[in-house]
């Protein structure tokens, strides 16, 4: 059984998907890549014939990626729904229709079961969130998530090619001894930490949009609509790989031990916590990499039943295109989704 698969979005996150998606070997009849405008784009090194992004693309289509920006102009509020009447089964990568009740916000090895057979589009969650909520899924079944505070350093690739390209350039001028310019941040986040992701909401006031995500999204993800969460996200000047200071309290007391032997057993996590080594996860070894890597696992010494730890994955892959191929795989797996 093969599908015809469309990926919309050829930045960042479109083309790690492609290579993602013959990296394991997807069962593909046909690969289409859509964009805002046609052209010959060289991705995971095949020229690719990149098409103007319409209603009729998706026609023949069986799954659609869609790693297109977000917003009113942005592919999935466009053609996301379009594409669901024209008989494509959809997962996006944006936050358009994530708190969606129509739409599943799945991680597959955290809810796997959120996804029914009536589901036509699914939402893979914020990067920031997949991490976290991976590496706290196996403790969560063991002993109860109560509360998270979560401070984040989260790579220039998050924000999309552009931003790749202007920390390169920054890099550049200043070993070049040139003036800094910058458009992707308020500020030049080459040798610099940038406490904002987003912009400010109402709904919860000084929190910037990709904290309230942090928020929103763990507590659908885990169908805890008080769970008490807290996120602090940080730009930091990494090119690849986000990296999270996790501290979790939950109802029943875990032990440093039982949660380094529950994540070390879990699909997906890889464990790497020996501090007397100097050994424990970072960007530098997450990046191009498939796991969520967990480490410093330790008892919060002040408060009781509370954990720290720190998790790190490539944003692109396991924060984006890999758990939208997992996802699909998934579907394909239970029968939910056939070829036309
Ligand atoms: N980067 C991450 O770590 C990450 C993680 C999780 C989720 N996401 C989400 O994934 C999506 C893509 O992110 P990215 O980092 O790959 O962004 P990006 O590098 O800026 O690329 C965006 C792509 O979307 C295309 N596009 C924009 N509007 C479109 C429209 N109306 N119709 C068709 N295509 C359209 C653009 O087409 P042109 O090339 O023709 O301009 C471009 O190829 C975003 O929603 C982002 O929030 C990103």
């Amino acid at each position: 059984m093969k599908f015809k698969v469309a990926v919309v979005g050829a930045g960042a996150v479109g083309e790690e998907m492609v290579k993602v998606l013959r990296q394991r070997n997807f069962p593909i009849s046909d690969l289409v890549v859509l964009a805002r405008s046609s052209r010959k784009q060289l991705i995971n090194g095949e020229e690719m014939d990149v098409k103007e992004t319409t209603p009729e693309a998706f026609d023949d289509v069986d799954i659609a990626f869609f790693a297109g920006t977000e917003g009113a102009k942005g592919a999935s509020q466009v053609y996301g729904w379009e594409a669901v009447s024209r008989g494509v089964f959809v997962i996006d990568n944006g936050d358009d229709f994530r708190m969606d009740a129509r739409v599943p916000l799945v991680v597959p090895e955290v809810n796997p079961d959120a996804i029914g057979p009536e589901h036509r589009f699914i939402a893979n969650p914020n990067c920031s969130t997949i991490q976290m909520v991976h590496a706290l899924a196996p403790l969560h079944r063991i002993a109860r998530l109560k509360r998270i505070v979560v401070s984040t350093y989260q790579s220039v690739s998050g924000t999309g090619s552009a931003a790749i390209k202007e920390l390169q350039q920054q890099v550049e001028d200043y070993v070049a001894g040139r003036e800094l310019r910058w458009e992707q941040y308020p500020y030049q986040i080459f040798a610099n930490l940038i406490p904002q992701i987003s912009s400010l909401k109402d709904e919860f006031p000084g929190y910037y949009g990709e904290e309230i995500k942090m928020i929103k999204e763990t507590r659908k993800i885990f169908g805890i609509p008080d769970l008490a969460v807290s996120a602090t996200c940080v730009r930091v000047p990494v090119f690849r790989g986000h990296a999270e200071a996790v501290n979790a309290e939950f109802h029943n007391p875990i032990t440093a031990d039982v949660a380094r032997k529950a994540l070390s057993e879990f699909p997906g996590i890889e464990v790497i916590d020996d501090p007397a080594a100097s050994k424990y996860p970072m960007p530098i070894f997450a990046a191009h990499k498939d796991p969520t890597f967990v480490g410093r696992i330790r008892q919060d010494p002040c408060h009781p039943n509370t954990l720290d730890m720190w998790i790190v994955a490539d944003n692109i892959r396991k924060g984006a295109a890999l758990n939208a191929v997992q996802i699909a795989e998934l579907v394909i797996d239970r029968g939910f989704v056939r070829p036309k």
